[in-house]
């Protein structure tokens, strides 16, 4: 029998990179989807086919902050594995929507959790949690699993609430429940809101078609960036284990913001130079400021330095990653630039 996975946050990079993985693993999987006024599917439209054809990828309306659909949907497809991927995860954004942030960052995993147990199937459900490095906040690198958590948005606090009752529900109910860890990946697929794409996506922009500027914040926050499709297959290999447990998933180096940048140049060929300091600081290609600082995209609370230890999994999981820094600059870029190239025709 083919098992059945259900992802909660299809829509979203990681959903799209792990809908794609667990069908070449021959599993039939079931996406939730949240109502739009404008398609929200264009990540996962490529193995999206007409239900009434054979096909082994199912879409279903619902939402984390409804507990009513959430708790249908989980009994209506009978899962063997729940990813709960969904949330407003976007750190900037939830200092403008804390309370929207919580009630789906955090509550939106208690439903999922509760829905389980109501539907007394935690026997044979495995569920996984997208926890973040964003829970270290203010503690120094390098982080791993025993670290302490100290959070600076109310993004990485509402996951902070998910974690631990992600172990609550573990330890009181026996679900096979785990949290993973995850540190920053990106990838083609990011969202443009994001820093490496929003620069990826800005630097094509400027160089290839002549058009725009970059505004930024903060150069000099350190990252520990990784790619999206390395990082899916640490969350099923998490399920995979004989024990339900939790995990930090990063490639275990860190560069700021600003060294981003000088990579994505370099990938395009290009030579750029940086002149000033603080929020004068800018950046120039053939004498054209190209780049400058907007202080709008400061966080009242910034996370200055992240680097993973993921040597737990590395050594439990058999987990290792295929991309470094330079080969996931290089698949954005390239995918940029397809992308431009495809609109131009
Ligand atoms: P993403 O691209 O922002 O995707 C988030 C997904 O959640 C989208 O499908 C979004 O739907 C969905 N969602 C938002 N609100 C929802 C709601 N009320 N009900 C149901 N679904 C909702 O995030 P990602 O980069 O793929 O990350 C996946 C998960 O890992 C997130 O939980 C994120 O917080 C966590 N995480 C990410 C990273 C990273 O570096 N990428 C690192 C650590 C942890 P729409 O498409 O409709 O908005
Ligand atoms: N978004 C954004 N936009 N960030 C900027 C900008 C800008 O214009 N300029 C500088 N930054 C800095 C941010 O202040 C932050 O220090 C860093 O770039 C990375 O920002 P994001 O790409 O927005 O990611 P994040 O680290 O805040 O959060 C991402 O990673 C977390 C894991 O650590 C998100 O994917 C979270 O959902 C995830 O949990």
């Amino acid at each position: 029998m083919k098992k059945k996975a259900l992802i909660f946050g299809i829509t979203g990079q990681d959903g799209a990179y792990l809908a794609k993985f667990l069908l070449k693993k021959n599993y039939i999987v079931h996406g939730v989807k949240r109502r739009s006024s404008s398609l929200n599917t264009q990540r996962v439209d490529d193995i999206y086919l007409d239900p009434h054809k054979k096909t082994n990828f199912f879409l279903h309306h619902g939402d984390l902050t409804d507990s009513l659909s959430v708790l249908k949907i989980i009994e209506k497809i009978k899962p063997d594995e729940i990813y709960n991927l969904g949330a407003q995860s976007h750190v900037g954004v939830s200092f403008d929507v804390p309370e929207y942030t919580a009630n789906v960052t955090a509550l939106g995993t208690l439903r999922i959790l509760d829905a389980i147990l109501t539907l007394r199937i935690q026997n044979k459900v495995k569920f996984y949690q997208a926890g973040t490095s964003e829970m270290f906040g203010a503690s120094k690198p390098p982080q791993n699993e025993k670290t302490k958590f100290y959070p600076r948005s109310p993004y990485g606090i509402a996951k902070l609430y998910s974690h631990w009752i992600t172990v609550n529900y573990r330890e009181a109910y026996n679900i096979f429940a785990c949290n993973g860890i995850l540190f920053n990946h990106e990838s083609p697929l990011r969202g443009e809101t994001f820093v490496t794409r929003k620069i990826v996506m800005g630097l094509c922009k400027i160089f290839l078609e002549g058009e725009g500027k970059l505004y930024l914040g903060n150069l000099y926050a350190k990252r520990d960036w990784g790619h999206a499709e390395d990082y899916v297959k640490a969350m099923w290999k998490m399920l995979q284990a004989k024990q339900p447990k939790d995990y930090v998933i990063s490639s275990g180096k860190q560069y700021t913001v600003k060294y981003f940048i000088d990579l994505v140049c370099e990938e395009l060929g290009i030579k750029i130079f940086w002149k000033g300091k603080g929020l004068s600081e800018k950046a120039f290609w053939n004498d054209k400021n190209i780049i400058s600082i907007d202080k709008r995209y400061f966080r009242p609370t910034e996370v200055n330095s992240l680097m993973g230890n993921s040597s737990k999994a590395r050594k439990e999981l058999k987990w290792t990653p295929k991309h470094n820094i330079r080969s996931l600059v290089k698949d954005m870029v390239t995918e940029e630039i397809n992308r431009i190239n495809k609109l131009s025709i």
